[in-house]
Formats: C-alpha cells, structure tokens, sequence
C-alpha cells in the first residue's frame, strides 16, 4: 500500500453512543497542514476500507488524532468504533484541504463555525500558534443536537485553556460558543439563525459580520454549509481556495451517513 501508511492505535475515547476520538502514532515522514483532512481507515475482507478523517492534531504533534461519529451500519465506522490501544489502522500518506489559514485574507475576527464532526479541523487550527498570529480574536462555535455532544469539543477547549504553552492566548483570544438545537441548554439555536438574529454577537459581544475585519471557516453538513454559504454570499463575503484567498472557506464533515 504505497499511498498508505500503517499506524497503531494509541487511545480511544468514547464520548458518546454515537460520537467517539482516537489517538495513533504517526510518521515521521507524514506532513500536513493544520486543518487538511486524509485517509484513515482498517483491513476488511483483506482490503483497506478507508473514508476521509479531517485530522484534529496539530501539525507538530508527535501523535495522530481524529473525531469520528459511530454509525451504526456504517461500513467504516460500525467496525472502526471497535478499535482498541495497539490495533493497526492505516492512515494516508498525503493531507489536503481548504481550510487552511493561508485559503484566508487578513483579519481581525475568525469564526470556526461548525456542526457535529465538523469541530475536528479546527482543534487543529485552535492548536496552531499561527492562528493567535494572524487574528486579534477567534470565536470556534461548535452547534449539535444534544448537550452530549459537546462534550469532546469542551474537552479540547478545556485543554487548551490550560495547557502552559498556549494558555494564555487562548484565554486572551478564544471565545468558545457551544449550541444546541434540541434540549434546553445556555445557548440554543442553529449557527445560521444565531447569526441572522444577531443573537451569537449578543452573547459574544461582537459587532455583527464586517466583510472588512471577519474571516470564517466552515465544516458541518452538506445542509448547513449551503445555507452559511448563502448568508455569507448575501453579504458579499468570497469563498476563498487555493489559487485565491477570500473571506470564508468550506469543507464538509466527513461522515457517513
Ligand atoms: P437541528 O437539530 O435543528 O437539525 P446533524 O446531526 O443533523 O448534522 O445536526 C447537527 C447540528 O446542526 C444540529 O444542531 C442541527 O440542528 C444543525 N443543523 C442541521 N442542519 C442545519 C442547517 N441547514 N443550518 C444550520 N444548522 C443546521
């Protein structure tokens, strides 16, 4: 398997029936940017099976890691949610991607916007010194359907709150803004609501987007990013990619559905 490399399964940790993050051994030679996705998957029947895994490590770190939803039928994920410390895994030998800083113009705002699985790029990009370099202020909302689901994504910002190298900062310039759109929680409502009722800068204390100072990254599902691309198309903002930069970018959550 040429395009492949094979790593061994460091931790697992199930956050929920149906929401789980592993961690693997990486590399030497495996090089990515943060917030680039690659291959992951297991032998089946003698043949990798893999799906793309956006990677939610840091392109320093010394470890792999990836947030996977579990479905139930899925034919990755219902086997690859069995997985246990010093299991084999393969994981590609490239990464790619759009949402990548440089996809990016200058600003002064970053929202990471995202839904479900959609949080995995940017606990990369959360984890990159380059991303407090580059903006005074960076707002991750991460929006699910239960209080549960949350609970990795408020890990990792707990983790990073306290962490010594990137404490600081984080506590300076990272607004972590979960939603829920199904059982009473602090905030409440889709992203695309909370954004057209002003309600998420409310609570933020942010002024409404400016197309001048705001810059987004968006990963969720193929449903909410088509309606954030339109409020943002709306307000004039460009989709920005590799040949030019603009002011939001966008990937899909890699599921299964
Ligand atoms: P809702 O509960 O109102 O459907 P899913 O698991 O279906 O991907 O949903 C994850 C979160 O994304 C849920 O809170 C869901 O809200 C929300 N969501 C689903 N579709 C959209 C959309 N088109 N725009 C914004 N948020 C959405």
């Amino acid at each position: 398997m040429s395009n492949l490399n094979e790593e061994r399964v460091l931790s697992v940790k199930h956050w929920t029936d149906s929401l789980f993050s592993f961690t693997a051994t990486r590399a030497a030679s495996f090089r990515f940017v943060n917030g680039q996705f690659t291959m992951v998957g297991i032998e089946v029947e003698g043949r990798p099976l893999l799906r793309a895994y956006s990677l939610a490590s840091a392109n320093y770190e010394d470890e792999l890691e990836f947030f996977s939803i579990k479905v139930p039928d899925g034919p990755l994920t219902s086997r690859l949610q069995r997985i246990k410390e010093g299991d084999q895994i393969y994981v590609g030998r490239k990464a790619t991607g759009t949402l990548i800083l440089d996809n990016l113009l200058p600003g002064r705002m970053l929202y990471l916007l995202s839904t479900g699985t959609g949080l995995a790029p940017f606990v990369s990009i959360m984890k990159d010194p380059d991303t407090y370099d580059r903006f005074e202020r960076i707002v991750l909302v991460h929006g699910c359907r239960q209080v549960p689901e949350l609970a990795y994504g408020e890990a990792v910002v707990n983790g990073l709150s306290n962490s010594e190298i990137f404490g600081e900062l984080v506590r300076d310039k990272l607004t972590y803004y979960p939603t829920v759109t199904r059982e009473p929680f602090r905030n409440r409502g889709r992203i695309t609501d909370l954004i057209t009722s002003g309600t998420l800068f409310d609570d933020i204390g942010a002024a409404p987007l400016d197309i001048e100072t705001d810059r987004l990254m968006l990963c969720g599902s193929p449903a909410m990013l088509s309606d954030l691309r339109e409020l943002l198309i709306a307000r004039d903002f460009v989709e920005g990619n590799h040949s030019e930069p603009g002011h939001f970018v966008i990937e899909k959550a890699f599921v299964e559905r």
